[in-house]
């Protein structure tokens, strides 16, 4: 089988590490890839917006399946612009039409999708120009911490929290009438703060069946203990300690259980990831966001305690027979680390050299801002590289994570010490 793998991070580094493992893998293909994928397979240059250069890097590559990594191409609609070619009726493809993608893509959308089939989350109200007074007053009838979202893709940066009442009315002015995030911040939710631990839940789904794969907890912010700014993740650990068998049997059946059937109901054509962002107030989860892809760096933990073949895997998500899939997971932990560029989040420098020693030997490298130019392996973004360690607990996955970071060299590298810390302090 020949496979197109759509986006350049450490998540699709991750999926391509372990597609190329199956013995059912023809040709691999990743577009447009980084300076890891280049290993596994062929890197190809094109517009992940633009399902024309799509169409034509699967007719010329004789794709069979094509996985979509991140949103934006699903949410702009690039699966249903594929799906409605007749020449492509036979392409196996995972990534949700737009209507499913919505659920990323809206978070106005999501709440009233929630709001329908009964699925805990924190209650919410839409404001925009039209009625801004009236969500300035709101927010001063609150109590803090007051919760700001807007409403569309915001690249990870569309949630404002702040326990300052004039501070968080400034920031649905900024978001408003500034229009901080252009057309996606037109209409800002003021939603409900839950106070709890955040868990990120994972399944497949071809719109009926679905697979739960492992979950994973991930860490956001820039500093140690969890501190300064949000990025898009510094690292991540799977399985996690506080989401036992009776907590994930209620994610099952509160969640993701009535999630799927509510794609069903609604006729949504999704055939692929839901990336449940979770908070568990007291036993109970709540979803805070969906959304319709994997997470990263959470898949650079989730699909190495994978056992099961991924093509396999993804096909049935693709053509509709999960329920004829066995998933298999493996009981060990992993970790993951990311290297970041000195000064990300905020501003970095790219193309300085990677000094990556060949023996790396009990760590598994993911790529993600990563160029090979020249001969050279040089920094391309602000998330450089993800290192996964496997054991049989958290600390010698860790160790092997750690030990991994240590032999990678470039110049301004920085990197969380403390991944698992709240997770150690519960047990793990
Ligand atoms: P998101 O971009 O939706 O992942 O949100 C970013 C972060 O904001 C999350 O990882 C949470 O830490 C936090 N967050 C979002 N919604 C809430 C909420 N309702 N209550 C508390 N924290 C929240
Ligand atoms: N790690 C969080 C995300 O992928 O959105």
């Amino acid at each position: 089988m020949n496979v197109l793998i759509i986006g350049s991070g450490g998540r699709e580094h991750a999926l391509a590490w372990k597609i190329k493992q199956s013995p059912r893998l023809t040709n691999l293909f990743i577009a447009p890839g980084n300076g890891g994928t280049k290993d596994l397979g062929t890197n190809v240059t094109l517009d992940i917006n633009d399902a024309t250069q799509i169409k034509q890097a699967v007719r010329e590559h004789g794709i069979d399946l094509l996985v979509f990594g991140p949103e934006e191409p699903l949410v702009r609609g690039v699966v249903d612009k594929i799906k409605s070619d007749p020449d492509y009726s036979k392409l196996l493809i995972v990534g949700p039409s737009a209507d499913g993608a919505q659920l990323e893509g809206s978070k106005q959308f999501a709440k009233d999708f929630m709001e329908k089939y009964g699925i805990p989350t924190g209650k919410a109200k839409v404001f925009n120009k039209q009625n801004l007074e009236e969500g300035l007053a709101f927010i001063s009838a609150q109590k803090p911490p007051f919760v700001l979202k807007a409403d569309g893709l915001a690249a990870g940066k569309g949630v404002l929290i702040t326990k300052d009442p004039d501070e968080a009315k400034e920031n649905m002015k900024d978001l408003i009438l500034g229009e901080k995030f252009g057309a996606a911040s037109a209409n800002v939710l003021v939603e409900e703060f839950l106070d709890g631990i955040e868990l990120s839940v994972f399944v497949v789904t071809d719109g009926k069946d679905y697979k739960i794969l492992p979950e994973a907890k991930d860490y956001k912010r820039i500093g140690e203990n969890d501190t300064g700014l949000n990025t898009g993740g510094m690292g991540a650990i799977s399985p996690v300690i506080f989401a036992d068998d009776k907590f994930m049997q209620k994610v099952e059946q509160k969640v993701i259980r009535p999630t799927v059937e509510g794609i069903a109901k609604e006729g949504m054509d999704y055939h692929g990831f839901i990336f449940f962002g979770l908070i568990k107030v007291g036993d109970e989860p709540y979803v805070i966001e969906y959304n319709v892809r994997m997470g990263d760096p959470e898949t650079e933990v989730v699909i190495p305690r994978i056992k099961s073949d991924l093509i396999d895997l993804l096909e049935a998500t693709a053509n509709s027979t999960l329920d004829q899939v066995e998933l298999a997971i493996d009981p060990n932990t992993a970790t993951t680390v990311m290297m970041v560029a000195g000064g990300y989040p905020e501003k970095y420098d790219k193309g300085h050299v990677i000094d990556l020693e060949a023996s790396l030997n009990d760590a598994i490298v993911f790529h993600a801002g990563t160029a090979f130019k020249d001969g050279k392996l040089l920094t391309n973004g602000g998330r450089v590289m993800a290192i996964t360690g496997l054991g049989k607990d958290m600390k010698e996955a860790l160790s092997k994570s750690y030990e991994g970071v240590s032999k990678v060299k470039w110049i301004g590298k920085n990197f969380r010490s403390d991944i698992g810390f709240d997770l150690k302090a519960l047990g793990q």
